[in-house]
C-alpha cells in the first residue's frame, strides 16, 4: 500500500490507473470502513482510502479536536483489506487557505435529520467530498448506509454537477448485539456500550409496528422517543420517512409503502456524551 500526503504526487500516481475506487474516510477505521475498501476492490484497479479529519463538518461544539485519530492500526487495518494508496493529506494540503468555495446542498434534503441537528453539517461535508473527488478523480465511490442522509446529499451533488462517478451505498456493519458499527462507538462507557444497541431496538419496534399496520406516524415516534428518554438517552429524532426523499410520507400512503419496501425509519440520540446515528429500510 502507497501513502500519499500531496494531491500532486497523488496525481502522478494515479495516472497509472484506468479505474479508480474510491472509499473516503476520517481514520479511526473499523470493520464497516474495512467491508467497504473490501467492497471497492474488483469494482477498480486502484483502490484509494482517504483520511482526513475534517473540520468543516464539525460544529464548534463538536468533537473535532477529540475525534479519535489512529494512524498505525488504521495503515494496518487498510494494508490487510486491500487498500492499494492510502491518501492522507494535512489540513494545510487540502485546505492551503480558507475554503471561501463551499457546497451547499439544496435545502429540503439537506436541512432536515441531521442537517437540522447539526447546521452546515452537509455544507462541510459536500465541500470536502467535491475536494476529494477532484484529487482523487475516481469513477466509483463507496459510502456506508449508516449515514443514509449523507449518502443520498453525496448522489445528488455528484447528478446535479454531472460528475462522472458512480456512488455506491455499503450496508452497515453491526455488532453481535445489533449495535451499527461507528467509530463513535469507541466514546462508549462499558455501561453505555451495552446500552447502546438499544437505539437500534428502537427502530425494530418502529418497524414492527408498521409491519402491524401503524399508521399514525406522529404518535409511533413520539412513543418510540418517549421510550428511549425514560432510558436515560436524550433523543433528536426516531423518524418515518420515505426512502425517496426523506420527506414524512402521508399516513394514506403508509401501507403502501411499507409493502414496497418504500419507507426508512431513522434515529439519532445521546447516550451520555456520545450522539448515535442509526437507520432501517423496510
Ligand atoms: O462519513 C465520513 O466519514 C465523512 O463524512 C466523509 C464522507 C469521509 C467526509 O469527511
Amino acid at each position: 500500500m502507497q501513502i500519499i500526503k500531496t494531491i500532486a504526487e497523488l496525481r502522478e500516481h494515479l495516472s497509472g490507473f484506468k479505474r479508480t475506487a474510491f472509499v473516503p474516510t476520517m481514520g479511526n477505521l473499523h470493520e464497516g470502513h474495512l467491508a467497504l475498501v473490501r467492497q471497492a476492490e474488483p469494482l477498480g484497479d486502484a483502490v484509494v482510502v482517504s483520511i482526513f479529519v475534517n473540520r468543516l463538518q464539525f460544529l464548534p461544539n463538536e468533537d473535532f479536536d477529540t475525534y479519535p485519530r489512529t494512524w498505525e492500526a488504521d495503515c494496518q487495518a487498510l494494508e490487510r483489506a486491500g487498500c492499494d494508496v492510502l491518501f492522507a493529506p494535512s489540513e494545510q494540503e487540502l485546505y492551503p487557505e480558507p475554503q471561501g468555495f463551499t457546497v451547499h446542498p439544496p435545502t429540503e434534503l439537506a436541512n432536515l435529520l441531521e442537517g437540522h441537528f447539526r447546521p452546515g453539517f452537509f455544507v462541510g461535508v459536500c465541500t470536502v467530498v467535491m475536494k476529494l473527488f477532484a484529487c482523487v478523480q475516481p469513477q466509483v465511490a463507496l459510502f456506508g448506509k449508516k449515514d443514509y442522509q449523507q449518502l443520498m446529499v453525496i448522489r445528488r451533488m455528484v447528478q446535479q454537477f454531472a460528475l462522472p462517478i458512480e456512488v455506491i451505498g455499503g450496508k452497515t456493519l453491526r455488532a453481535d448485539d445489533g449495535l451499527a458499527l461507528s467509530s463513535r462507538n469507541n466514546y462508549l462507557s462499558q455501561g453505555e456500550r451495552q446500552e447502546a444497541v438499544q437505539l437500534a431496538l428502537a427502530l425494530k419496534t418502529m418497524a414492527d409496528a408498521l409491519s402491524a399496520g401503524e399508521t399514525d406516524l406522529p404518535a409511533l415516534e413520539a412513543r418510540a422517543m418517549l421510550a428511549l428518554k425514560a432510558r436515560g438517552w436524550k433523543p433528536d429524532y426516531l423518524t418515518v420517512r420515505q426512502r425517496a426523499d426523506l420527506q414524512t410520507p402521508a399516513a394514506a400512503h403508509v401501507p403502501a409503502l411499507a409493502a414496497n419496501a418504500g419507507l426508512l425509519l431513522l434515529g439519532a440520540a445521546r447516550l451520555g456524551s456520545t450522539r448515535l446515528i442509526d437507520n432501517l429500510e423496510v
